[in-house]
């Protein structure tokens, strides 16, 4: 039990005749031997009180005792305790191969406080502080890319007490998740390498510890999709991942498991992890992120959130249900194109912002709105005669009702030409926001040196509005909710406070020396919001209210504040009603955004298909800065033609079925890179898509040779159409038991895949892609004995595209099975088959 667990127990505490006659035949009835129980198999409440108190129980309670009686048959009570605070735990030795940054220091020392021995090693073996548990702390020092030296450290632990466990942190030395492709290469090394041989050190040793071999990796797998621009964390770790679930088929007694600790040290809890190690559980992949442990699961494929089925061709909208319950449920529903009418753009959506908005017509909290998707970027189709300014084929952002589709008609009022050097997304991040902001404080008048509230301030308004203040001189004030703080203060708000109670507005009276604030956007609602909301507005102050339900009539705040200047700010309505207002404050932004005044707001980006777990995200309040949906580049029917799909390994078997199945969907312009030049087979594909009026390049190119790979790149930029996807499709095999292999052999797989994807995700990170596809292996996902070094690579490939993800750039990883007639596992079943 771990400390202050909860027991729950069903027993029976009265001896019954009928039971010693019916069990009473069964060895095992009879069969008891500890100190409470001296003459019978079943303790009565006084005795399990007594067990309960002498072993630190508390919060005893037994349910269910009060009609017991002799007679009455099969009666059992329910008992509930809590466990002690502090458990004393069986002595053991502990390994620690440690890290250099301190963390295996804290848990060593943990470890000794709670009973435990521990033998801390590593290259040099130094410790600081831990002078008073000597005789608890053994440092050693040895080479830990070295099989022999785990094999030497192992035969001769402690014989007095059993090992207990080994536990691999130098997966936390790393770079960061900005590390260089040479950082990388260091530090995958000098996680992988170590994990191999301590492993292959305990096989020699034939040491078994009794509670398993444990990996310890810092943000390498990524949890949520909402963590935006995540620096901290080693990504390199993942590949532990892989490598231990192929140990743990190849040698399940050694019990490998793995805990990924929160990408930011300062939010480790040295006990939790301790915990963990002492009283683990069946769980063997485990995440501790702040306070909470995740573990994972496998799940079926949309049995989650329901993913939105999106057809190929483009006559669909995405539209709410009604809702059930209060919670939002959406469809996909056929909408026949009409013809554009006199003033309107017809425009291909690339992205789509996402508004708080949608959510609440989407939970049937806005009365007479039915349509989702108020703002995107996208491609002009068609543009009405009467339209001047605007020309087919060019890129925009524009407002408007409808925009989660492939396709949206909008007035031309509404959408502004955009300056180039920007991803998509980053653009639809802009106008609802933006404009909101922009059109608040000209409505107030907010001047250099005022003060200015601006609620919500790490959401999508409240960022636009922050930039725009502070960029006009103000003294900014916000509100988030606490672990959002952190956020806020990065964007250089000096003052901030909770937006989830009231209180803010007694805490600005007296930042402010009882004056208060000149300007305040509002966006809180709830009981008493407005009052505090007035309490801290200076006399004669102006507030711009954006909320759009349970806010203040004019007239009610006439009567309550008759000094202030109050304005309520309905952009939907001005879109409707004077789209030439909206669209003329659309224009001023990106006119500020192309002169670098202003930054598109930090964003999470999700497929279309996952609206249901996009709005939950905003829901639960989860996200910071904007959530944005990209279209799937097949909605349209096509793959951008007029763009370049380099495939990596494109000359190997499934390279080639890659560039066909581009081909089938529209790819103009498709580069082949392999390391030589392509065979007879790899020939016929290519020639054969030539002839089809594909224009396909071969570029050879070790994917491990960076200058190489960028000049590649330099290539594609001068001579083809920009770079639209890039998909990783390298694989080199090496198989073996973890006990045969090398870390030659484990270089060979491993650098293809990681270094390769590694150099490419961050050579192509400000590039316009729309896919990025690492073909990965279920190998990584489930391991696959003789394969650690493929699980391992793979399991990396998998993590990069998630990780992808949460910095809302494109990234999909594909954990194939084994593919028939083609690549590399026909080629190996048929080997087996010679
Ligand atoms: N086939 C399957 O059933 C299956 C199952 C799961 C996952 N996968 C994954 O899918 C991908 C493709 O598999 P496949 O079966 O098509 O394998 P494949 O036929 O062996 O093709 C892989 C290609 O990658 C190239 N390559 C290797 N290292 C490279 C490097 N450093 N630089 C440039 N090119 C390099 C190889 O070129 P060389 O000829 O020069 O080595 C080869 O053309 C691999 O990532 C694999 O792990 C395949």
């Amino acid at each position: 039990m771990v400390p202050s667990g909860q027991l729950i127990a069903m027993e029976e505490i009265k001896r019954r005749a009928w039971q010693d006659l019916t069990f009473g035949l069964l060895d095992g009835w009879w069969r008891f031997s500890d100190s409470y129980r001296t003459d019978h198999a079943l303790a009565d409440k006084a005795l399990w009180l007594k067990v309960l108190t002498d072993t630190g129980y508390g919060e005893i309670e037994f349910i269910g005792d009060g009609g017991v009686t002799a007679d009455q048959s099969l009666s059992s009570v329910l008992i509930i305790a809590k466990g002690p605070k502090e458990v004393t735990s069986s002595p053991g030795v502990w390994v620690i191969a440690a890290d250099a940054n301190g963390t295996a220091e804290k848990i060593a020392t943990e470890l000794t406080r709670r009973n435990q021995r521990v033998i801390f090693a590593n290259d040099e073996a130094a410790i600081e502080g831990v002078s008073d548990q000597k005789s608890a702390m053994i440092p050693t020092a040895l080479e830990p890319t070295k099989r022999e030296s785990w094999r030497s450290l192992l035969e001769n632990l402690p014989t007095d007490i059993p090992l207990r466990g080994i536990v691999h942190l130098m997966a936390l030395d790393g770079h960061g998740t900005t590390a260089s492709v040479q950082q990388m290469t260091k530090d995958v090394t000098r996680g992988t390498s170590t994990a191999l041989a301590l492993t292959q050190g305990i096989a020699d040793a034939n040491a078994i510890p009794n509670d398993g071999v444990w990996f310890v990796t810092r943000g390498a797998q990524t949890l949520e999709q909402d963590s935006i621009n995540r620096t901290s964390g080693e990504l390199a770790g993942a590949t532990l991942w892989g490598f231990g679930k192929v140990m743990a088929l190849e040698a399940p007694h050694l019990q490998p498991r793995m805990i990924d600790l929160d990408p930011d040290p300062n939010a480790d809890s040295d006990s939790s992890v301790v915990n963990e190690l002492l009283f683990s559980d069946v769980e063997s992949y485990i995440a501790f992120r702040e306070d909470a442990r995740y573990t994972a699961r496998m799940i079926r494929f949309g049995s989650d959130s329901a993913r939105l089925d999106l057809p190929d061709e483009s006559e669909w909208c995405i539209s709410p249900n009604v809702p059930d319950n209060s919670s939002a449920t959406f469809q996909v529903k056929s909408q026949p194109r009409n013809s554009i009418q006199s003033g309107e753009v017809r425009i291909a959506v690339d992205a789509a912002g996402l508004n708080f908005a949608d959510l609440l017509i989407s939970l049937g909290a806005v009365e007479n709105s039915k349509e989702i998707g108020r703002e995107m970027y996208g491609r002009v189709l068609e543009v009405a005669e009467d339209v001047e300014g605007i020309s087919i084929g060019q890129s925009v952002v524009g407002m408007g009702f409808g925009s989660f589709a492939p396709e949206m008609t909008t007035p031309a009022a509404l959408v502004s030409p955009v300056p180039s050097g920007h991803t998509s997304t980053d653009l639809a991040t802009l106008p609802t926001n933006f404009v909101t902001a922009e059109l608040a404080f000209e409505l107030t008048k907010l001047k250099a040196g005022e003060r200015v509230l601006i609620h919500s301030g790490a959401g999508g308004v409240g960022f636009a509005a922050i930039q725009m203040a502070l960029n006009a001189g103000a003294e900014v004030f916000a509100t988030a909710s606490s672990p959002k703080h952190a956020y806020l203060s990065s964007l250089g708000v000096k003052h901030i406070f909770n937006s989830r109670t009231t209180e803010f507005g007694g805490e600005i009276l007296k930042t402010t020396g009882g004056e208060g604030v000149d300007v305040l956007l509002n966006s809180l609602t709830g009981e008493g919001f407005v009052e505090a909301n007035l309490s801290c507005l200076s006399t004669g102050g102006r507030m711009v209210e954006i909320a759009k339900r349970d806010i203040w009539s004019e007239e009610q705040m006439t009567e309550y504040r008759p000094d202030v200047e109050y304005f309520i700010l309905d952009l939907d309505a001005i879109k409707s009603d004077d789209p030439v207002r909206a669209g003329a404050s659309l224009s001023r932004v990106i006119s500020q955004l192309s002169s670098g005044e202003l930054t598109p707001i930090p964003h999470s980006v999700w497929p279309l298909s996952e609206m249901h777990a996009a709005m939950q995200i905003m829901r639960d309040a989860r996200h910071t800065g904007k959530v944005v949906f990209r279209m799937p580049p097949l909605v349209r029917g096509n793959i951008r033609e007029n763009r370049t799909i380099l495939v990596t390994g494109g000359m190997g078997g499934l390279g080639c079925a890659v560039a066909q199945w581009l081909a089938d969907h529209g790819a103009g312009t498709i580069v082949l890179n392999g390391r030589r030049d392509p065979d007879s087979d790899a020939n016929e594909v290519i020639q054969n898509l030539r002839d089809s009026g594909i224009d396909v390049r071969v570029e050879v190119a070790d994917i491990t040779d960076f200058a190489a790979v960028d000049a590649l790149l330099a290539k594609i930029d001068a001579d083809m159409p920009p770079l639209g996807g890039v998909v990783h499709c390298v694989g080199v095999l090496s198989d073996g038991a973890i006990e045969n292999q090398t870390w030659k052999r484990f270089e060979k797989v491993l650098w293809p895949k990681v270094l390769g994807a590694w150099h490419l995700h961050q050579a192509t990170r400000t590039k316009d892609l729309e896919l990025f596809v690492l073909f990965s292996s279920v190998t990584g996902v489930v391991g696959n004995p003789g394969q650690s070094n493929h699980a391992a690579a793979n399991a990396f490939l998998d993590q990069l595209a998630a990780h992808r993800r949460a910095l809302g750039l494109p990234g999909q990883s594909i954990a194939w099975g084994a593919w028939s007639g083609i690549g590399e596992a026909e080629e190996q079943r048929q080997r087996v088959e010679q």
